[in-house]
């Protein structure tokens, strides 16, 4: 009896031990040539499809050296059998041709992937000539993202660079327990719509211990986002953490559950931010906690902007119905680049509620900085420089 269930116990830990194992296929032995020239799609994408369909956990494994990648891939997880991988050891970049992916929404996608790790190496997308173009006014392709990662489950981004994306850098879309972590983004001040990392309809982000530069939002957070956890991360340039723009559907899931530590922002437009747009929508942000911010020269370090309506188009009720409660900001210093460092600017029909300012010392120019509030609700305590509007 305790022999046959010693074999059996023996036999299970063979597999597990075996499937622990991740077989590793080198795209170079399937002749992709590393001399950022040569597309490599093809020989990617058959890389992908045959570690898909392992038996055994499987990666694709890119060594050191440049690969191409011409047009826009998808990578789907659909039919894969096991947890995928893939580790990049040397650079991707596009083509400087921007019309070859511009029209694309991601350059690089992956779908449907259940347990995915992607680490190492850099990805370049080339960005600069698009900007130039979007610059001199000409017409331009809107341009790609660079990594994208939509309904997918248990993905980790690690030790990656992204540089130069023609648009946002990274978006998690539709994602479960995405975790991003020691990942470098940059692209110049002056880049246009160049966003670190997008979220949208995803629950249970993490992106921690990163450095994100770039011309647009840090990191944005969109409509149904829950249970995301941002910590350890330096913005700048750039316009800071975003949760919006919120509320331009009429009928919109809500953003709760945010947790943003210990995060630096050095000479950014914004350091924290709530934006909706000035439209009727169901939308709503709830349970947030900013905490251990530092503010280096920002312009606007704290702000709740409800009235967002550029050019005052689009918005018949010029009200926004985006409802925000229970708002925390606790422990933020630093230095403002305007006289205002703290802006609270509610909607007038949905006041926000439950905010709470909690030892605030910001400056401006090494004096007192002030703070304005408009049909904003909650409470102050510890240290309050400026002092509190609510
Ligand atoms: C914070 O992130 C940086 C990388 O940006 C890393 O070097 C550092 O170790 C992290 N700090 C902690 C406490 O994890
Ligand atoms: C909030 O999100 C964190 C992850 O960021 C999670 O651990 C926690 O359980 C969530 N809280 C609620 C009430 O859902």
């Amino acid at each position: 009896m305790t022999w046959y269930l010693l074999l059996i116990v023996s036999f299970i830990f063979l597999i597990n031990s075996s499937s622990a194992a991740r077989v590793s296929i080198n795209v170079q032995r399937l002749g992709a040539r590393a001399d950022g020239k040569t597309d490599v799609s093809k020989i990617l994408l058959r890389a992908w499809n045959s570690a898909c369909a392992s038996r055994n956990p499987a990666q694709v494994y890119l060594p050191r050296g440049r690969y191409l990648i011409r047009s826009p891939i998808v990578f789907s997880g659909r039919n894969c059998r096991k947890s995928m991988a893939m580790r990049i050891d040397g650079t991707i970049v596009a083509s400087t041709n921007y019309n070859l992916i511009g029209s694309a929404e991601n350059w690089i996608k992956f779908e449907r992937v259940n347990g995915l790790t992607v680490s190492g190496g850099t990805i370049d997308a080339k960005g600069t000539g698009l900007w130039n173009c979007k610059k001199s006014g000409k017409r331009c392709p809107n341009g790609a993202t660079t990594l994208g990662f939509y309904s997918s489950t248990n993905v980790v981004v690690s030790g990656l660079t992204l540089v130069n994306s023609q648009m946002f850098h990274m978006i998690i879309y539709k994602c479960n327990n995405a975790n991003i972590r020691g990942i470098k983004i940059s692209a110049r001040a002056s880049s246009p719509n160049t966003d670190g990392i997008h979220v949208q309809l995803s629950s249970g982000t993490n992106i921690v211990n990163s450095r994100i530069s770039t011309g647009d939002d840090c990191v944005s957070i969109g409509p149904g986002t829950t249970n995301t956890w941002i910590e350890n991360v330096s913005c700048g340039p750039g316009h800071g953490i975003s949760i919006g723009s919120l509320g331009w559907d009429a009928q919109e899931p809500g953003v709760q559950n945010l947790t943003v530590k210990s995060v630096t922002f050095r000479n950014t437009d914004n350091g924290v931010r709530i934006k909706t747009w000035a439209r009727s929508s169901t939308g709503f942000v709830r349970n947030v906690l900013f905490q251990h911010i530092v503010m280096n020269n920002v312009r606007n370090p704290v702000l709740i902007d409800q009235d967002y309506c550029p050019n005052a188009r689009n918005c018949p009720s010029k009200v926004s119905g985006v409802r925000i409660s229970n708002v925390r900001y606790q422990d933020i210093r630093g230095s403002s680049a305007t006289p205002v460092a703290v802006q609270l600017q509610c909607s007038k029909k949905y006041p926000c509620s439950g905010i709470r300012l909690q030892d605030i010392a910001l400056t401006y120019r090494n004096q007192a900085a002030k703070a304005s509030c408009a049909y904003a609700g909650g409470s102050a305590s510890g240290v309050m420089k400026p002092s509190s509007c609510l």
